[in-house]
């Protein structure tokens, strides 16, 4: 276990259920990043959250329609999230729902730049006392699942993004046996940056499909694409559910990011290459 349940004190605040603690290796820049990015909740922790309808959202926090659970189980919430950087603090409220006026409240403390320690207090209104503890701990359970989903996609983007490289270097191809065909799809690495090799579907079944290269990382916040399955020329990347275009390079989901330059493909005398021109 990562983290540590503290029980409610008596005669604590009296919705007081118990609080959450763990140290996670991430900056403040990463954290804060992670508690305004509403868009992660149905995508990262889709366990947890079904669909999100946003209401508003800014730099101050957002409040959004919250759909968890599926068939009895279902829960509409609406949930309010304000961040205050002063007080390194975010307070989450439940509005609307089966747990309104819940609210929970996280702190955060700066150890060094890529380690914090959270606390995070849970407050439910009207539970009784016997019943606090298992409360406690249903809420620090569910906080440990959703902060291994956050830790692991908080380190893996700070990772590329201390990776970025400036410029390509125009001049490096790849050479690959075009019996790589085989297993597609394929990670392969030119000018220090990865990419994802493939081929779509033929229209033809007397034909090969086309081949296409696309980035290894989303272009929003560095999620990868590497795993994401290839149906009809789009990728979904798992962070926020951005799909792409592979034949274009465009996010169809509405959002401006795209690809950013990819490798040319060509097939000639059983090798297959990747260069820029
Ligand atoms: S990292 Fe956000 S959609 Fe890919
Ligand atoms: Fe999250």
């Amino acid at each position: 276990m990562k983290y540590e349940f503290v029980p409610a004190i008596e005669g604590s605040r009296v919705d007081h259920v118990g609080s959450y603690r763990r140290r996670l290796p991430v900056s403040l820049e990463r954290m804060y990043e992670n508690t305004l990015d509403w868009q992660h909740l149905p995508h990262l922790h889709s366990s947890s959250f079904t669909s999100l309808t946003i209401e508003t959202a800014g730099a101050w926090g957002w409040r959004a329609t919250v759909m968890s659970g599926e068939g009895q189980q279902a829960a509409t919430s609406l949930i309010e999230l304000n961040l205050d950087r002063d007080a390194r603090r975010w307070i989450t409220r439940n509005l609307a729902g089966p747990h309104v006026g819940a609210e929970i409240w996280t702190h955060v403390f700066v150890v060094s730049e890529r380690v914090l320690d959270i606390v995070v207090d849970f407050f439910v209104p009207d539970v009784p006392a016997e019943a606090k503890v298992k409360v406690g701990q249903a809420y620090a359970m569910s906080y440990e699942r959703l902060y291994d989903e956050d830790v692991e996609m908080m380190t893996e983007r700070q990772r590329h993004l201390d990776q970025r490289l400036d410029g390509v270097d125009e001049t490096q191809v790849l050479d690959l046996c075009s019996s790589i065909t085989a297993t597609l799809p394929q990670t392969v690495t030119l000018s220090g940056r990865r990419f994802v090799l493939n081929r779509l579907d033929a229209v033809d079944s007397d034909e090969e499909g086309q081949w296409v290269v696309y980035p290894a990382r989303c272009p929003h916040q560095l999620g990868s694409l590497a795993g994401a399955p290839l149906i009809d020329g789009v990728v979904r990347c798992p962070w926020h559910g951005y799909k792409f275009d592979v034949r274009t390079g465009a996010c169809i989901s509405g959002s401006s990011c795209q690809f950013g330059r990819t490798p040319k493909v060509t097939e000639q005398a059983g090798k297959v290459t990747l260069s820029w021109v």
